[in-house]
């Protein structure tokens, strides 16, 4: 671990981005379609897994549990691997703190676990400093689902004798990770669920996708009701990760940033919509082709273009940083209102390292767009936020060194080898 800590990365800039770059299959997809294995005894093949850091650390989770994980193909170029994830029996209903507080997604197992063993005993959980992520949903959620509930010594302790049964309720929000840890735990439940206030982002439509592969009933799909009618067993299925609308995004800013012509190859464009509008409002353009996104755009200053964040199909919070550091050098000024999570501006003090000028008042940040950016020292404060100082570095003058990049290999396969194959001078070195 502490060779990876002190890696770092040396941008140098002034170039711009040509050619295509592969998305991968999305983190937030993959990662909760893992979890979903843990539903049955039978095979769960996911094609398009990425290989990241957040992959490695689910898969250290589930074998813990009793998860078999192969690899039936690799496919050594840009594409990711597929993955085989079989639990004949779940030989361990605890996550424990060691393993789940490094990522909050793992979190999610207890959804799976009591629905199939009716009990788990799973750790509070840790993942980016973003905000203070509670889990309150769930524990709702999970309990008007029948499950008794405790918290003992950071654990959540929760049983369900008789398994769980079906219900209505609410979410307060549409949460991304409440709605699939819910929705899995009632495929298994007795009679009808029915979830309101349900997240509807590609990444649950592709969980809730697999779930009916395997046997569930769910209706709704794509929705913000959600209703699914227990079954008592589900089987084994094959299913492929969407391609990660993140990583799409934000290689298309990093395009408009540098300037240039990129195929965004496998990305969809109606999985990143509202983002696209606001980079075509902004002066890229951006053309569908059968391949995936064309992005081209002059490297000339953009338009400012306020935004307000918001769950899907609006613009994504994990695409805030590298709005906002794009939007640096934007003509005129630009207000981006936050309104996910309430610490999601960590990246604003490192930002300003370049010489960007930006502004923070409660959720909302004011950028006033300067014409050039200087390379500077920087430190990756979370997952999206490490990648908004590349992008910033791609563009600034002279050289730029971004530490602590274990966050960055969380969640983008590959980063530098891809950017590297379109022109930029992007390199892993180390201390
Ligand atoms: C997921 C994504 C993350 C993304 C976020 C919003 C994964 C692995 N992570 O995170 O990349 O930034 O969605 O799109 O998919 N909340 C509560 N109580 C709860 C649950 C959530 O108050 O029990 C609040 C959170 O504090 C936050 C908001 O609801 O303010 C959104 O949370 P949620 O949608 O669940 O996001 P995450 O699962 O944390």
């Amino acid at each position: 671990m502490d060779s990876i800590r002190m890696a770092k990365i040396r941008v140098v800039g002034g170039n711009q981005l040509n050619g295509e770059l592969p998305i991968s299959g999305a983190k937030n997809a993959a990662l909760p379609l893992m979890i979903a294995s843990l539903l049955t005894n039978e095979k769960l093949v996911l094609r398009n897994v990425p290989d990241l850091a957040d992959v490695r650390q689910l898969k250290k989770i589930l074998s813990n549990h009793g998860t078999k994980i192969t690899s039936p193909t690799e496919d050594k170029s840009f594409q990711s691997a597929a993955l085989s994830f079989e639990t004949p029996t779940i030989t361990d209903t605890c996550a424990p703190y060691d393993l789940v507080a490094a990522m909050r997604a793992s979190f999610w197992v207890i959804g799976p676990l009591l629905a199939r063993e009716h009990k788990a005993r799973v750790s509070l959980p840790g993942g980016c400093a973003i905000g203070s992520r509670p889990v309150d949903y769930f524990i709702n959620g999970l309990k008007a689902l029948g499950a008794h509930i405790e918290i003992d010594e950071g654990y959540v302790v929760a049983t369900a004798p008789g398994g769980l049964v079906g219900t209505m309720l609410r979410l307060p929000t549409p949460s991304v990770g409440a709605t699939p840890t819910i929705l899995m735990a009632a495929t298994l439940a007795r009679g009808t669920t029915t979830i309101l206030n349900a997240a509807m982002e590609p990444e649950i439509t592709n969980v809730a996708d697999c779930l009916v592969a395997m046997g569930a009933k769910i209706k709704g799909i794509g929705t913000r009701k959600l209703v699914i009618e227990g079954v008592k067993k589900l089987h084994g299925a094959t299913i492929d990760v969407v391609p990660d609308r993140i990583e799409a995004g934000t290689f298309a800013m990093a395009v408009a940033m540098t300037g240039g012509d990129v195929l965004l190859r496998n990305a969809k464009s109606q999985h990143l919509q509202a983002a696209l509008d606001v980079l075509q409002a902004s002066g890229v353009d951006i053309v569908e082709e059968s391949g995936g996104i064309r992005v081209r755009a002059t490297g000339e200053r953009l338009k400012a273009v306020d935004v307000e964040i918001d769950t899907f199909p609006g613009f994504p919070t994990d695409l805030q940083a590298q709005y906002m550091t794009l939007m640096t050098r934007a003509n005129g000024t630009t207000k981006i209102k936050e309104t996910i999570f309430e610490n999601r501006f960590m990246h604003v003090a490192e930002l300003t390292r370049f010489g960007a000028k930006i502004e923070i008042e409660g959720q909302g940040a004011t950028v006033s767009g300067v014409k050039t950016l200087k390379g500077a020292q920087v430190m990756a404060t979370d997952l999206r936020a490490s990648v908004s100082l590349i992008i910033a570095g791609l563009v600034a003058s002279g050289e730029t060194i971004v530490s602590r990049v274990y966050h960055l290999d969380r969640g983008f396969e590959r980063l530098e080898e891809k950017l590297s194959a379109c022109g930029a001078k992007v390199e892993r070195i180390n201390d």
